[in-house]
């Protein structure tokens, strides 16, 4: 493979993409895609309110004591291909009360679209994997059969497998449709989930990595060490997993050593176990879409005027103004394949732990390696203030 000057100059900075990886990612477990992501959360009725009214998500689906279910309450909301689960506890007992004391509000599962259930569990598992569900018939009368298995990855984090080719219903068995549902936020672009990320301990990442490629059958796609996430005072490593057909990338992160706390060493500290730190969401309009959810009251991370001084020289023409992108906090990043636009949001709960990304990408399958100093300085400010640095 003959290697760009973008290439080299990646190579250089300590970043690695690997064009190869799709083609080596193994297929004997075929993933369709993400179908969905629950939450165990304190409160989910409120937090459906808040993703309803700020984020635009329509709630479609019910669970809890009016279907007959006694121990939780579960509300599914979707827009475009994003489906999210909430789920929180109705009793003090059980693994959803337990799982909400210790580390808040957080991602339960990130489950698997497939076409067998039972294949990929048993696929994984004999492989490794820790099975958190064995391969199961969801009877749901004259709905069909939902086929759902779980395996267990980093921290409490669950990977579960679903296969709807049977199963005709709202969500799955046991959830009631909502009719006539409470009007979204509107003006809002957020198509699909494109990359969800993991935080693990100092020294764990290459277990997962190890753990993406052998058990699951994913490629390694980028590299970023610790001399290229750095900032003076924390640093982080990351390598990115991706399966074979692209579809589900899966950046791990462990904290580095440095003169202060890595931020990773912050989410984990307050999350109190590794565990999925963002979930980056796809969108072909940042600039409406930013200015939207500012409105209705999503806060995200601040970056200083001096990025946006030099921005233009290092990203060329991006379609949007940079007087635009430094209104709305909206950064740019350009690789050999492309470019892209991001920013991310504060936390979305009191603790300093999960937070979402909003990427419109144009050609780059990159994550912003050229904003992840400016990034993690605007980080540090927070940590700072949180008195957590
Ligand atoms: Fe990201």
């Amino acid at each position: 493979m003959t290697e760009t000057l973008a290439q080299a100059a990646a190579n250089q900075a300590g970043a690695r993409m690997d064009t190869d990886a799709y083609a080596r990612a193994s297929d004997f477990l075929p993933l369709n895609g993400i179908d969905h992501i629950e939450f165990w959360v304190g409160n989910a009725r409120q937090a459906a309110a808040y993703y309803r009214t700020l984020w635009g998500f329509t709630p479609v689906a019910f669970s809890g004591l009016e279907t007959m279910v006694r121990d939780r309450a579960s509300y599914i909301m979707v827009r475009d291909d994003i489906r999210f689960v909430f789920t929180a506890p109705l009793t003090p007992d059980g693994e959803i009360a337990e799982h909400v004391r210790a580390h808040g509000d957080g991602v339960h599962d990130i489950a698997f679209s497939v076409d067998d259930a039972a294949s990929a569990w048993h696929e994984t598992t004999t492989r490794g994997a820790v099975s958190a569900l064995e391969p199961t018939d969801l009877e749901g009368g004259e709905d069909g059969v939902l086929r759902k298995a779980s395996i267990r990855t980093y921290g409490e984090t669950l990977h579960s497998f679903v296969d709807r080719r049977d199963y005709h219903g709202v969500f799955a068995p046991g959830y009631r449709r909502i009719k006539d549902p409470p009007r979204a936020a509107e003006g809002l672009r957020l198509l699909e989930v494109d990359h969800c990320v993991g935080n693990v301990a100092l020294g764990e990442m290459d277990r997962y990595v190890d753990y993406y490629r052998d058990v699951l059958g994913f490629a390694q796609l980028i590299h970023y060490d610790d001399k290229v996430i750095h900032t003076d005072f924390s640093a982080l490593m990351s390598k990115v997993m991706t399966n074979g057909n692209g579809r589900i990338k899966f950046p791990i992160n462990e904290p580095a050593e440095g003169k202060k706390k890595s931020q990773i060493q912050e989410y984990l500290d307050w999350y109190r176990a590794p565990g999925c730190q963002h979930i980056a969401l796809r969108t072909d309009d940042i600039v409406g879409t930013v200015r939207r959810l500012r409105e209705n009251g999503v806060e995200f991370l601040g970056m200083p005027h001096e990025y946006y001084a030099t921005l233009a020289d290092r990203v060329g023409d991006v379609g949007v103004p940079m007087d635009t992108l430094e209104a709305l906090g909206i950064e740019a990043d350009r690789d050999e394949e492309g470019y892209l636009l991001q920013i991310f949001t504060r936390p979305v709960q009191d603790r300093p732990t999960f937070f979402f990304e909003i990427i419109e990408r144009h050609g780059s399958r990159g994550f912003g390696v050229g904003n992840f100093k400016a990034l993690f300085e605007a980080i540090e400010r927070e940590q700072a203030k949180r008195g957590n640095l």
